[in-house]
């Protein structure tokens, strides 16, 4: 199964190509630039000894070619590339929000007021079937991520308003190692999850550390 990841190039993309690659899937790293993507490409197959399992393309290729697509751009412009993707995407392609839409304020971190609630729905509702999007790793430090000889050791939340697409989203990151992930509910979840990772950033700050991280426990 080919599995992409939109606006690959950067940390979060990085990581999250690296991990599917290793767990096995053949993934496709897109950028808006062909160059950058075969670059990453040929970068994180280095970084995993020179194995061939990931190939750079623009974002659209990466779009039309891919069973699972994840979003991994920064969320002021995820909009705009989502949706001119959108059109030539398959109906069976299911969408994985990662984007996080705050705005950094001198020392401050605020949400960015969105009229759908949270960054996934506004996505969502751009959709031909906003079903198809998921919203998950928003609470995973992108550091961590491109960490491979670490595991995870984390809860990975899951929402979305269709059951078959969670558990896909969930069976694919499940292959990571020390991942569990966890049904959070329905799409409208993300308003706490985006929530969740504004306060490990502000967390991250004050104790000086990079990769804190969410384990629910009692479950
Ligand atoms: N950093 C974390 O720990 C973390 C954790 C959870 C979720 N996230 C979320 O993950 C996403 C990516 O984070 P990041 O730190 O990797 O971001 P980033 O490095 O700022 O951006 C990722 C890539 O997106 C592309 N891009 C930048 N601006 C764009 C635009 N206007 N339109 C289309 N593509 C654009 C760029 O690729 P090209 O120039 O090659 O096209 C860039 O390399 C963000 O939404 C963030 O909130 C981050």
């Amino acid at each position: 199964m080919k599995l992409g990841v939109l606006g690959g190039t950067g940390q979060e993309g990085r990581g999250i190509a690296l991990r599917l690659a290793e767990a096995g899937f053949e993934v496709l790293v897109g950028s808006r630039s062909r160059t950058r993507a075969t670059g990453t490409a040929s970068e994180l197959n280095s970084i995993r000894g020179g194995k061939t399992g990931i190939r750079g393309a623009l974002n659209l290729e990466v779009a039309t070619q891919s069973r699972v697509l994840f979003v991994a751009a920064p969320f002021a412009g995820a909009a705009e590339l989502v949706f001119s993707c959108a059109p030539h995407v398959a109906p069976e392609t299911t969408w994985v929000d990662v984007t996080v839409p705050v705005v950094f304020d001198a020392r401050r971190i605020k949400m960015a007021p969105l009229e759908a609630g949270s960054g996934s729905e506004q996505l969502a509702a751009g959709l031909p079937d906003p079903g198809a999007l998921v919203a998950a790793l928003k609470t995973v430090p992108a550091r961590l991520l491109g960490e491979l000889a670490v595991p995870l050791d984390c809860d990975v939340f899951v929402c979305g308003n269709s059951g078959r697409r969670k558990r896909e989203v969930a069976r694919v990151l499940s292959r990571w190692p020390g991942v569990r992930t966890v049904d959070a509910g329905q799409l409208d979840a993300a308003r706490t999850l985006e929530r969740m990772s504004a306060l490990l950033i502000g967390i991250n700050r004050r104790y000086r550390v990079h990769e804190s991280r969410f384990r629910v426990v009692g479950l």
